[in-house]
């Protein structure tokens, strides 16, 4: 759906009012193309920004108080907080997450001289994986840094993303979400070494094919549990890895590094999760390589092999994606299929033929429903920009 900002704003001026200056921001979800769950362990990932997102008008104040309303949660009405309340609460529902923005700004000595009136708007399908709550935040971020006047950069307004989602919001994430969002940049994906947050933009030149995203319509519970659960079976593999490998994070490690250390491992879950950090590293690497190089085939082989890492190994994906990925993998046109983000249920993220869009979503639509009895959606999607005011 095509969103329209003077809509958003005339939306603000009726429940906040028309006065003062008013301004437009967007920042978008993200679709990671391949370098899944290594974000955390010091690993490269391979994400894009997509043109959905999250939309944000704001005024300041000029006392503390905070106003907040969401066209997608109209039913909570206008929610009003102030900057001395800044803690979690799970009746503030999706307000936890600017409130966590606005702590972390606090915290870091970014001190807010006032609250402001936020209305934003989300085209991101809800619970969909593609990261509704790092451009919330992000946004968030932008939007308090623009209208206070702090010198922030864009990384910076990433990591406080990630530190209010970690610390605020009790979800222990990596940095890729908040730094696609971010950092995002038209028709490239943004090749990110998360141990040095080094990064380079490769052009995602699809000459014959196109970007798919299927939304299996799934989120199954304990998501943010069983992440974090992953993170320390990871950190685990990685404390019995240092006892014989001088290594700080499991992406230092090859595949035949690996293979030779990897009996100090002692539980087997734990090396099977390292398992997957490790090749899935190293598969990110030579994916980015083989997309430089103008070889699709191989960047979708990779893109399998990483949905089969996560399926058997680091056990992240389930029943409905592995359906969505194997229905994938037997079009004819299709490059590559995965499940993409934290798992559980979300997405895939497929690279389809344009000769084949139509057979590949005809094909997966009727199919998945017999098989699950859901519906599935599919979005065929553009590479957008990173977080940005619109006037
Ligand atoms: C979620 C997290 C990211 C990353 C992915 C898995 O999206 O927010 O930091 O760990 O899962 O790659």
């Amino acid at each position: 759906m095509a969103v329209n900002v003077i809509e958003l704003k005339e939306k603000f001026a009726e429940l906040f009012g028309a006065e003062g200056s008013i301004k437009a921001y967007f920042a978008p979800g993200r679709v990671n193309l391949i370098g899944e769950h290594t974000d955390y362990n010091g690993g490269h990932v391979f994400p894009c920004a997509l043109t959905i997102g999250t939309y944000g008008i704001i005024r300041p104040r000029t006392d503390r108080t905070i106003r907040f309303y969401s066209l997608n949660f109209a039913e909570m009405g206008i929610v009003e907080t102030s900057l001395d309340d800044l803690i979690p609460d799970d009746k503030a529902g999706w307000t936890n997450y600017p409130k966590g923005v606005m702590w972390t700004f606090e915290k870091r000595g970014y001190h807010l001289p006032a609250g402001a009136d936020i209305l934003i708007y989300g085209d991101i399908p809800a619970g969909s994986g593609l990261s509704s709550s790092a451009s919330l935040e992000v946004l968030t971020g932008l939007m308090l840094r623009d209208t206070f006047g702090f010198d922030i950069s864009m990384t910076d307004l990433a990591l406080i993303g990630q530190y209010s989602e970690n610390n605020f919001n009790g979800m222990n994430c990596g940095i890729m979400d908040q730094f696609a969002s971010a950092m995002g940049k038209q028709d490239c994906a943004i090749f990110l070494d998360t141990n040095t947050l080094k990064y380079e933009y490769a052009p995602v030149k699809l000459p014959d094919a196109k970007i798919v995203i299927t939304n299996s319509k799934v989120k199954h519970s304990l998501v943010s549990s069983a992440y974090n659960d992953r993170r320390r079976e990871s950190e685990t593999a990685l404390k019995d890895l240092q006892t014989v490998a001088d290594i700080q994070t499991l992406g230092d490690l090859t595949e035949k590094q690996f293979e030779q250390y990897k009996d100090a491992i002692k539980d087997d879950i734990c090396r099977k999760r390292a398992k997957h950090a490790v090749y899935e590293n190293q598969r990110t690497i030579h994916a980015v390589e083989a997309l430089k190089a103008n070889d699709i085939e191989t960047f979708g082989k990779m893109i399998n092999a990483s949905h089969i890492s996560l399926r058997d190994d680091y056990e992240t994906s389930c029943e409905e994606t592995d359906i969505l990925a194997a229905l994938a993998w037997e079009v004819p046109g299709v490059y590559g299929s995965r499940i993409t983000g934290g798992g559980f249920g979300g997405c895939t993220v497929n690279i389809v033929k344009n000769e084949s869009v139509d057979l590949f979503i005809e094909t997966l639509d009727k199919a998945y429903t017999e098989k699950t009895g859901l519906k599935a959606e599919f979005y065929v999607v553009d590479i957008g920009e990173g977080a940005h005011a619109l006037d």
